[in-house]
């Protein structure tokens, strides 16, 4: 929630943030603004709206400075506004800051505050930021910066400016993540990576507490006492075309296309000789994974629907107990967790508020936390005891889909390899690694063919519309899927809602009577998961109730299978014939292009859908 940019160089930084900034706007884009130092002035602009807005007022109102900070703002305390958008400042126009997190305590702060004459502009918590350190400032920013943050309670990442000190600005940390992008002759700090990445790849992970310094040619780390500590530079090796459109009409659209090649990278590193599954980078030891008793795995969002799945790979083939918990639910049960428990969180960001914390409570009983996650250098990366990257490249378009089947790719990896090192590979079928390697060839016909227009899923989408409309807004959709399907009945309708705002639900096909039987009518759009699989024929009957009662039948079935076209099912889309076990990935994608197509038929912002944000750094 939140991105956040600071620039010190040659460049005019107006350029290099809201360059930046676009690449941040994922994480929030109700308001955004910049903040830039020149001579011994702060200018500010920030405007309500999508960055386009802010853009255009620059255009009307330049600003020249070659030292800025800049926000893209998702709301948490105070309604989008002109007036709420950041950077903030102090009354007396000293510092500026852009903030990523939530202050706890800016109540009690702000009338401090107050009392002591501040005089504040706007609602947020963050504004208390720049008084305190406008309050703690005797002549040297980074000291100031120290001070305050002491003061402060909850989550935050801040990047600061003070007009007495030209070229320079701070950058401190604590549960909202910050990396430091190290150029030539010009440094950065940025809420995520991709916002630097047109400019350099060697990049700085900062920890909890740790505050920057940066100026144009300088960069230095001091720990919470204030002492330098050296930090090493990861080069990242993500490139910039990977955080662009390249072409396509959205990056979700792009990020659908690109699953086929993340998938092969996926299985190319970490499979050896076409049969043994090595992880090069886990930190934990094969003993740790002898000794686990059961698996617990935490996630949010469409990450807990790759759990969900995970479950039902890692029983079969590793034999061992699993759970799977929404994190913000985990967190707060005291869960049964023992020394041989191995608990997996997934994240695609590695910095989702609620999973962060399940991986601390975690921890705190005693757990090894193993994380599956897609940004290098995340918090849950370095914080959890063993890490697998998932290897997807920045995916930027808030709904995740690419993430999605890396965390299922690496999840199957997984179970192999836990069931070699336990001594159960007996239970996984001979050809496990062969089959799981062909999904990336079977993922791309599949979408080659849907490119050559093959494929019919844009056109009911645009049925969908026409109902939906002619049903004056009552058309709804309801997913069935069953056993490892059934996460995708879940992850395909939470890819309708974010995008379409359409209501849909996921349900097991098993449960269909016990509840979503009844608001079944010719209103309803049921997408039924009916490729191969042991349970098929217990989802023709579904079919056939769902019929009866004036249902209409979006059917994902195996390319081979006739059975309900032209029949029971109205709409059609068939996918590569594979085992059941390996469908989820292949059954995942046209789930997702049918949310991107009824969403592009409303003509919804579809890679920025309303109130959502990439990553929730917020509780
Ligand atoms: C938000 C995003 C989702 C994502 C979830 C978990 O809700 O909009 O796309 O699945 O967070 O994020 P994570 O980074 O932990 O995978």
């Amino acid at each position: 929630m939140c991105g956040i940019i600071g620039y010190s160089g040659e460049q005019n930084a107006p350029e290099v943030l809201l360059k930046g900034l676009a690449r941040l706007e994922y994480r929030g884009y109700d308001s955004a603004g910049i903040a830039v130092l020149k001579g011994e002035v702060i200018k500010i602009i920030k405007k309500q709206g999508k960055l386009e807005i802010l853009k255009e007022e620059i255009r009307l109102r330049p600003l020249e400075g070659t030292t800025g900070i800049g926000h893209t703002r998702w709301a948490t305390h105070g309604e989008p506004s002109d007036r709420n958008a950041h950077p903030h400042n102090d009354h007396r126009e000293d510092v500026a800051i852009a903030h990523n997190g939530i202050i706890e305590n800016y109540k009690q702060l702000k009338k401090e505050l107050e009392e002591s004459g501040h005089i504040f502009k706007s609602e947020t918590d963050s504004e208390v930021i720049a008084h305190l350190i406008a309050k703690e400032y005797k002549g040297d920013l980074r000291l100031a910066v120290n001070e305050a943050a002491k003061q402060l309670k909850g989550s935050f990442a801040i990047a600061v400016m003070h007009q007495n000190e030209p070229d320079r600005i701070i950058g401190i940390r604590k549960d909202s993540p910050l990396v430091v992008g190290l150029g030539k002759h010009e440094n950065f700090i940025a809420s995520d990576i991709p916002a630097v990445l047109e400019y350099t790849k060697e990049i700085i992970y900062l920890e909890n507490n740790e505050v920057v310094d940066i100026k144009k040619g300088k960069c230095a780390v001091y720990n919470e006492e204030g002492v330098p500590i050296e930090k090493i530079a990861t080069t990242i090796e993500w490139n910039i075309a990977q955080a662009e459109k390249t072409g396509y009409k959205h990056f979700m659209l792009k990020e659908i296309f690109e699953q086929p090649e993340v998938l092969k990278q996926t299985f190319k590193k970490r499979i050896k000789n076409n049969k043994e599954v090595v992880f090069e980078e886990l930190r934990i030891s094969e003993d740790v994974f002898k000794e686990t008793r059961d698996i617990t795995i935490v996630a949010c969002g469409t990450a807990y629907h790759a759990g969900l799945t995970g479950r039902y790979m890692l029983e079969k083939y590793a034999r061992l107990s699993v759970g799977v918990d929404t994190s913000s639910e985990f967190r707060y049960r005291d869960p049964l967790i023992t020394k041989n428990t191995l608990v997996i969180v997934i994240s695609q960001s590695g910095e989702t508020a609620d999973t962060l914390a399940a991986l601390r409570e975690a921890k705190k009983k005693g757990a090894k936390v193993l994380a599956i996650c897609n940004v290098l250098g995340s918090t849950m990366a370095r914080e959890a005891d063993g890490v697998i990257y998932t290897h997807a490249g920045p995916e930027i378009a808030v709904a995740s889909t690419k993430a999605y089947s890396a965390q299922l790719g690496i999840l199957y990896l997984f179970t192999h390899y836990l069931a070699r090192v336990r001594g159960e590979a007996g239970n996984c079928p001979a050809d496990f690694i062969e089959k799981l390697t062909k999904l990336p060839e079977l993922a791309a016909r599949m979408l080659k063919h849907y490119r050559k227009n093959e494929n019919k899923i844009k056109e009911y989408a645009a049925k969908f519309h026409q109902y939906y409309l002619a049903s004056d807004n009552k058309s709804c959709f309801l997913y069935l899927g069953r056993n490892i399907n059934y996460p995708n009945a879940l992850e395909g309708a939470l890819k309708l809602k974010e995008i379409s705002y359409i209501s849909a639900e996921g349900y097991p096909a098993g449960e269909m009577k016990h509840g979503p039987i009844a608001v079944i009518d010719e209103n309803t759009w049921v997408v039924c998961i009916a490729v191969k699989s042991d349970t098929y024929e217990k989802m023709l009957s579904n079919i056939q109730e769902i019929k009866a009662r004036g249902g209409i039948i979006v059917a994902i079935v195996s390319e081979k299978d006739l059975t309900l076209k032209g029949k029971e099912a109205d709409y059609v889309i068939a996918i590569p014939e594979t085992d059941e076990i390996f469908s989820p990935i292949l059954v995942t994608i046209p789930l997702q292009l049918l949310a991107y197509h009824v969403a592009s038929e409303f003509g919804y912002d579809i890679d920025k859908p309303r109130n959502l944000a990439k990553s929730v750094t917020v509780e």
